[in-house]
């Protein structure tokens, strides 16, 4: 997590707001504060905020210096609690070298001590801080600051991106396993954490691999690989243009629900190519193992029981900060698919990194063309979900989920039965968005505001939706959220449920049905509120949100209902349904 933006060029006017706006792109990252440092009059200038990155832009707004050179971040603290003094940028004892930073330093203890012990005063609690003393400290050595840099980046350990400068003007940057990339403009150059950044500037960028850096001298933009600098090589990448848009809509999350139907539409009609080289993959592999991580994970999990239903096949799921601990049975003709909206994930990365090991192919799911997910797979299937804002993953999920179907029908030889599906999926389910149904959504989000604990179960499929449910209804409230297989209710959990618990039953019109049902009964025997999302109002329930029959597509339909929900609860309780309390929509930490 935590986002870079970082500008050397010509002078730029007003540019703490040009560094403002950068950050605003990437706020997504983590918004717990933010930070910029610029050169003028050959001096640092550095302003800090906590919370957004508006609170930082009202800091600034006065603030009309010019400057060639300068940094920003939006943190997602991981060492030290939310104060201005652990907010990037972070400085050196002379306030002469200024460091953005996004990764851990598993080390920062020992070095920390180390130079405290050498005199130098280190103020803030982060991990980060401990860089531009190492530099200072480098720079008493050799005099040359990107040497200094580059021995530093030596000296930390752990998965790490940095971008430093100083008041001579000069800049440099390096990696390993946090993104960074850098973009040509016509005036200079940007360096910041992901590729969209970039896209309102240029579409001309260096993608810098791990272990290596940049540096940007005499107007020209260099390579450091092994301490030695090199000619920088130019990609052309297409890139998804952001758009900060929410059009008629009042915040993201509703937009992106908003836009779901024609999602699917998208998918079933354009994926043919890609489908059918995925599933040749898959037919080929000796073993298939999926990953993920959050909502993304229930996509993953949705896809073991679509293979085993529609394809017969036997696949595997973990999510992908557990991959590592068994990735010992893969063979170099195992296939990993790896499904990420933003495609920067760490702990997905990392699992693609131990599948690489053993020599497997890798085929990536991802919304962001040219992340680094898709960079270092062997294949890949674009969503085509278009940009996701809200942290709160809800397009994107779906269209995980419609690819998995899809991918499904084909490797079952029957593409044209799941193509159907998927539209009759992306028809059936405009019902949703009709005045009445949300009518109903959000007189539930009225009754449910104010609960401590809400359950929500699920059976094959639907297991999945349950998780999903419950994950959206804790992200966006704040309340505690569980989601169950619903045969797992009596092995514990129903000992949690009291006399008007609201409890959540996913019931799908299939081979669950029946089972799912007598475990709604189970939980209204103990006195329970039912919430029956299911085709057919059942006696059990006492609310019914109602979705279309759809068989193996009800794990699409089914979510729906529960993230308009989700978002009429945010309102209900006056929080941000973009930007829920300490998460980030891309996690770049393991
Ligand atoms: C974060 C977000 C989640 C998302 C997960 C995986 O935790 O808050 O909404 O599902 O990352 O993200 P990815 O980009 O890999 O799908």
């Amino acid at each position: 997590m935590c986002g870079i933006f970082a500008y050397k060029g010509k002078a730029r006017k007003l540019f703490p707001q040009f560094l403002c706006d950068g950050l605003l792109k990437l706020e997504y990252r983590g918004y717990d504060s933010s930070g910029i440092a610029f050169v003028s009059n050959q001096k640092i200038h550095i302003y800090k905020e906590i919370g957004e990155v508006k609170n930082l832009q009202k800091l600034v707004f006065k603030n009309d210096l010019s400057s060639k050179v300068g940094i920003g971040h939006t943190r997602w603290a991981t060492h030290g609690r939310v104060t201005k003094k652990n907010a990037h940028p972070h400085l050196d004892c002379n306030k002469d070298i200024a460091v953005v930073h996004n990764g851990i330093i598993e080390n920062f203890e020992i070095i920390k001590k180390d130079l405290i012990k050498k005199g130098h005063k280190l103020i803030s609690q982060t991990d980060t801080e401990v860089i531009p003393h190492l530099i200072e400290e480098e720079n008493k050595k050799n005099k040359n600051f990107t040497e200094s840099a580059f021995k530093t980046f030596q000296k930390i350990q752990g998965l790490n991106a940095f971008v430093a400068i100083n008041s001579k003007d000069e800049i440099v940057a390096f990696k390993n396993g946090s993104p960074l990339v850098a973009g040509i403009l016509k005036e200079g150059y940007l360096i910041t954490s992901d590729i969209p950044t970039i896209s309102e500037y240029t579409d001309r960028l260096i993608l810098i691999k791990d272990n290596e850096g940049i540096v940007i001298k005499d107007n020209n933009i260099f390579k450091i690989k092994d301490g030695k600098i090199k000619k920088a090589k130019v990609s052309n990448i297409k890139i998804q243009k952001e758009t900060s848009d929410k059009g008629k809509f009042k915040h993201f999350l509703i937009k992106e629900i908003y836009e779901e139907p024609d999602v699917i539409k998208r998918i079933a009609q354009n994926s043919t190519e890609e489908i059918t080289e995925a599933s040749d993959l898959i037919k080929k592999a000796v073993g298939t193992y999926f990953s993920a991580c959050g909502t993304a994970s229930h996509a993953g999990i949705a896809a073991t029981y679509l293979f085993s239903k529609i394809a017969k096949k036997h696949v595997n799921f973990s999510v992908s900060s557990e991959f590592e601990y068994f990735q010992h049975f893969l063979i170099p003709q195992s296939l990993l698919i790896a499904a990420s909206q933003s495609g920067e994930t760490i702990d997905t990365l990392e699992a693609i990194k131990a599948a690489k090991k053993h020599k497997s192919k890798i085929l990536a799911l991802v919304n962001v063309p040219g992340s680094s997910i898709e960079r270092i797979s062997d294949f890949s299937i674009h969503l085509n979900a278009g940009p996701e804002k809200s942290v709160l993953s809800t397009k994107s999920y779906i269209a995980k989920l419609s690819i998995f179907l899809l991918l499904a029908y084909k490797v079952a030889d029957k593409y044209k039965v799941g193509q159907k599906l998927l539209l009759e999926t992306s028809n059936k389910i405009r019902f949703f968005y009709k005045k009445e149904y949300i009518q109903k959504i959000k007189l539930l989000a009225k009754k449910l505001k104010n609960q401590k604990h809400i359950y929500v179960i699920g059976r094959g499929l639907n297991y999945a939706t349950a998780l999903e449910a419950a994950l959206k209804l804790k992200e966006s409230s704040y309340i505690h959220a569980e989601g169950f297989a619903g045969g797992e209710l009596k092995h514990g959990v129903i000992a949690l449920v009291e006399e008007k618990t609201p409890c959540i039953a996913i019931v799908a019109n299939d081979d669950s049905k029946n089972a799912i049902l007598s475990n709604t009964q189970e939980l209204k025997a103990r006195g329970a509120y039912i919430i029956g999302i299911s085709p057919i109002n059942e006696k059990v329930f006492d609310y019914w949100l109602k979705v279309p029959d759809l068989k193996e597509a009800s794990v699409i339909a089914n979510i729906i209902p529960i993230q308009f929900l989700a978002y009429y609860l945010t309102l209900e309780k006056g929080l941000n349904p973009d930007k829920p309390r300490n998460l980030a929509k891309s996690v770049t930490v393991k």
